[in-house]
């Protein structure tokens, strides 16, 4: 049986006001997403606990630290870089 954490999930996620199309794992984080299949490495990884604020990223006009957001959760949202 596969586990929940090696499943994947292809969708479009809607980063610096363009539409990428993206497969990631049901675990993974919005900023390894961000940097590894994206290409968008302006957020950068840190103490990834929250403490640092280097992977924040703006999501739906709201500053968030995208190493504890998961990838799957934003998947109907406006996702700002600081590349956009
Ligand atoms: S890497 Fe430090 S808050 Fe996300």
């Amino acid at each position: 049986m596969e586990s929940s954490s090696s499943l994947k999930v292809s969708t479009k996620l809607s980063i610096n006001g363009e539409e990428k199309e993206v497969t990631f794992r049901y675990s993974e984080i919005l900023l390894d997403v961000l940097r590894n299949k994206s290409g968008l490495t302006g957020a950068k990884p840190g103490c990834l606990n929250g403490d640092c604020g280097a992977c924040t990223v703006n999501i739906d006009g709201v500053a968030q630290k995208s190493c504890l957001t998961l990838a799957v959760e934003v998947r109907e949202k406006e996702i700002l870089t600081i590349e956009g």
